[in-house]
């Protein structure tokens, strides 16, 4: 296996001709992308071209079963110009995890972080300084074997694409509606994956929500007891002084922000129960005063704030604190990803 990279460049760079200001999330990529392709039983070389469409066989595997899983990362500049990734290491661990539960080859590491930081070299200017802005990543793999045989593929193909982008949700009010009917993951099932079809699975039931006022749902277990994720986020409840959040498990996305938010909470003295939540206990707070707060995490998200909460028939609107844990914990993150705090932990690295 090589893992020497075949570089074509663009001719012109499109960088200028972009109006960074004002384009939606995840619709304008920079200038190059990376692949490498997994066929006769190994992976070949690693690639990086202009961005471009690509060619696929309709019988390919991935449009038939869905048999591709991505990853979501971002990088940061800082105020020297220097450019720094965010944990990377967690996103190849679970791009792996995701590929042996989805029966696909493992991206071998040396893949996986050349091909990353060679593309964040190339398309270093695509990185935006200013807190804020910053270029999301996906890394991604999916079954490119032609015919529709229902088994897995013995062709796939791993990419990384990358997308400047601002503020995920735009305007800030995110209100979730509580799931009494759908579920997002069962146990045995690949809920604790990015598997594609998961994400896809969610469409309907958020269309449904947002029908009614709401933004997202929040995902519920099997018997609707208990609060595992919120959209494409994972979840905490302050109730109190105290943050709650479920653990991860066969059903529920380990998430990188998600664990980084949980360790520095603790840093900061905050009680953090990682349990099983209920939603009887949060309605029950909600109609006390004692929920203080909702807020979601995820890569592309951050920490969103949740401003109410909708369960069944009822709605109930969260407060609005000056000293929100939050924007307090998004603060002390975003610190640590653009290299304006000290980073005790050893998260960031320099592409
Ligand atoms: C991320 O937060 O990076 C995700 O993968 C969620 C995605 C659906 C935007």
């Amino acid at each position: 296996m090589t893992t020497d990279i075949k570089i074509t460049k663009v001719e012109k760079s499109k960088f200028e001709s972009i109006d960074l200001d004002n384009v939606a999330f995840g619709t304008v990529y920079s200038d190059h992308m990376f692949f490498c392709d997994f066929k006769d039983g190994q992976w070949q070389q690693p690639e990086i071209t202009p961005y471009q469409s690509l060619q696929l066989d309709p019988s390919a595997r991935v449009f038939h079963y869905g048999q591709a899983a991505f990853e979501g990362m971002k990088a940061y500049k800082d105020k020297n110009d220097d450019v720094w990734v965010f944990r990377p290491e967690e996103n190849w661990k679970r791009i792996c995890f995701s590929a042996n539960r989805l029966a696909m080859p493992e991206v071998p590491k040396e893949i996986f972080m050349n091909g990353l930081k060679t593309l964040l070299s190339m398309d270093e200017k695509w990185v935006i300084p200013g807190r804020g802005n910053t270029l999301y990543i996906r890394p991604f793999i999916f079954a490119t074997q032609a015919g529709v045989s229902a088994a897995p593929a013995t062709e796939y193909k791993f990419m990384i694409i990358c997308t400047p982008v601002q503020a995920y949700y735009k305007g800030g009010d995110v209100k979730v509606k509580i799931s009494d009917h759908y579920s997002r993951a069962a146990n045995g099932g690949v809920g604790a994956t990015k598997a594609a079809g998961n994400y896809a699975a969610q469409f309907y039931p958020t269309k449904k929500a947002n029908e009614e006022g709401y933004q997202q749902i929040i995902w519920t277990n099997s018997t609707h007891e208990y609060l595992e994720e919120a959209g494409t986020m994972n979840v905490f409840f302050r109730i109190g002084d105290k943050l709650l959040t479920a653990p991860t498990d066969e059903r529920i996305l380990n998430g990188v922000t998600r664990k980084s938010i949980i360790t520095l909470a603790e840093r900061e003295g905050i009680t953090v129960e990682v349990r099983k939540v209920s939603v009887t206990e949060v309605i029950e707070a909600a109609k006390t005063g004692k929920l203080k707060e909702v807020f979601g995490t995820g890569t592309a998200a951050v920490i969103v704030p949740i401003t109410g909460v909708g369960y069944k028939k009822d709605h109930y609107d969260l407060p609005k604190l000056d000293s929100a844990y939050s924007t307090m914990l998004k603060g002390k993150l975003l610190d640590i990803q653009y290299n304006e705090a000290e980073d005790t932990f050893g998260w960031t690295q320099k592409i």
